[in-house]
């Protein structure tokens, strides 16, 4: 008996890769990128991750594709990575950011940790009950993305219409979800997987956490930032400035019952006493300055405007935080220094370069999705227990449909027959038992994508 032999062909949406890097514009489903599995650190323990959602690598590369794509847009300019740029921790540089028809009422916040929130409702106003709801938020905007069904905008079913039948989101649909239907829960389900998989634990504050608490300090700290720490941490009647009371570590995100900050201003003009949420103070600043101006209305430029506005005494509001209402801190600004210096540690590196939360579409707006590698077919004898049998081993892209093809021919392009279907695993395997035969014998794994 002649050992089979291998083939595997190029399919739909296949381009050959070498070893390595998958080049600009190139989806490679076959590996997916890590997000179900990162690393966090003991000391973080807090997830608002739903028992319905949790992260999967398939659903995140679909909200990752969902993300940087303009298509979302009425208008096809538009992107959630428009407004929300990884160059800066996924905020905006600009004051107000740009939409389909004009721009924001307030500045866009940056998507660090969101996962890690203490307070699980979204926007500086909270008015998003979950990370899940809020996703769809910006497309269903007039100003931001534009299916908003009033205004002549078109309706949310034109985008999800207008999805169904690009062959890329049949593919991804059908890869996370078991088949090609888009719908609103759908697309905010990998979204929000997409957003919390966004980390960053990598600063120097998480190197001095790893291995000693917050109330000691820290070995690779200056004298500066420890002090700066102190200031921090401590409470206004320990002598310190107080933020940990309201942005506790180690997520320095916001206390769920905080008020407002005395910051009331909008931008264009006016008062708003409703914004009480902040996106955690990690990554303010990035490696190339300030993540944007701060606040909801962007009144802030940088850090030294930051501890000027908490040393002093806030001008009371309605919805003023009673921790804010007290006289101005015994400090001067040159004094809060060290408060400074212990906000620039808690800037991450990862999340500004990290790959798998750039855009995977090139600066064209292209996108080749890499379904089934150029080595996909493996053969392994003598593994199926029986005797004269041999098992086809593939490495694909998970949960697709794919046809096993067998020939006697490469010459003969009607010689190939479809001997079996078979669903890939959650990792991407699969396997089929084939019996050897007398003759050669040609196989290939062809991936259909799922007509509309
Ligand atoms: C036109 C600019 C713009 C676009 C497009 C946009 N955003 Fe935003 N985003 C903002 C602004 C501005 C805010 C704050 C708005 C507010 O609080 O009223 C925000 C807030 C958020 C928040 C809340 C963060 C927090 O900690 O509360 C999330 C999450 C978010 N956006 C995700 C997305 C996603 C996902 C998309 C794409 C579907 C998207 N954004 C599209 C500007 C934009
Ligand atoms: C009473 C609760 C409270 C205290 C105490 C507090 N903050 Fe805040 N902080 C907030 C709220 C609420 C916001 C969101 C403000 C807005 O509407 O823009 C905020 C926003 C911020 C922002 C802007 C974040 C961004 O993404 O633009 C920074 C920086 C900040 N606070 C730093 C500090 C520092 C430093 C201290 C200590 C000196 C401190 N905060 C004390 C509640 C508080």
């Amino acid at each position: 008996m002649k050992p089979p032999l291998l083939l595997t062909l190029a399919a739909t949406f296949t381009v050959n890769l070498a070893a390595g890097a998958t080049p600009p514009g190139v989806l490679d489903l076959t590996r997916l990128e890590n997000y179900a599995r990162q690393p966090v650190p003991a000391y973080v323990t807090r997830d608002n991750t739903p028992p319905d959602n949790p992260i999967t690598d398939a659903g995140a590369t679909l909200g990752r594709v969902l993300f940087h794509d303009l298509r979302l847009s009425k208008t096809n300019t538009v992107s959630c990575a428009s407004c929300h740029d990884q160059a800066h921790a996924f905020s905006d540089p600009d004051l107000a950011s740009t939409g389909v028809a004009g721009t924001t009422g307030r500045h866009s916040m940056r998507l660090v940790n969101a996962r890690f929130a203490r307070e699980p409702r979204f926007f500086w106003d909270e008015r998003s009950p979950t990370l899940e709801h809020q996703s769809t938020q910006p497309i269903r905007d007039h100003v931001e993305m534009g299916f908003s069904g009033t205004a002549g905008d078109p309706t949310f079913a034109a985008l999800t219409a207008k999805l169904a039948v690009i062959p890329e989101y049949r593919v991804l649909f059908a890869m996370t979800y078991g088949d090609t239907t888009v719908t609103e829960a759908r697309i905010q389900k990998s979204l929000a997987q997409f957003v919390r998989s966004i980390q960053s634990f990598d600063s120097k504050y998480d190197a001095g956490r790893t291995t000693t608490p917050d109330d000691q300090d820290f070995p690779n700290f200056t004298e500066q930032e420890n002090q700066g720490k102190r200031q921090f941490m401590l409470s206004v009647a320990q002598g310190g400035a107080g933020c940990a009371s309201c942005h506790a570590p180690p997520t320095f995100d916001i206390d769920p019952a905080s008020l407002n900050n005395g910051v009331i201003g909008k931008i264009g003009g006016g008062q708003d006493l409703t914004n009480t949420r902040s996106p955690s103070l990690r990554d303010l600043m990035g490696p190339a300055g300030p993540n944007g101006p701060f606040m909801h209305d962007g009144s802030m430029m940088g850090l030294g405007q930051i501890t000027n506005h908490y040393r002093s005494a806030i001008p009371d509001n309605p919805n003023l935080d009673p921790r804010l209402r007290r006289p101005a801190l015994p400090f001067t600004n040159a004094q809060l220094a060290p408060l400074r210096a212990f906000l620039h540690t808690l800037t991450g590196s990862a999340v500004y370069q990290d790959p798998k939360w750039a855009s995977p579409f090139t600066a064209g707006g292209a996108l080749e999705l890499l379904v089934l590698p150029a080595s996909a077919l493996r053969l392994e004898s003598g593994t199926a227990g029986s005797p004269g049998t041999l098992t086809l081993r593939g490495q694909a892209a998970p949960n697709l449909d794919y046809r096993i093809e067998a020939s006697i021919s490469l010459g003969l392009a009607d010689a190939w027959k479809t001997i079996a279907t078979r669903r890939s695993d959650a990792a991407g395997r699969i396997e089929h038992p084939v019996a050897m035969t007398s003759e050669r014998m040609f196989y290939r794994l062809v991936f259909d994508v799922p007509a509309p």
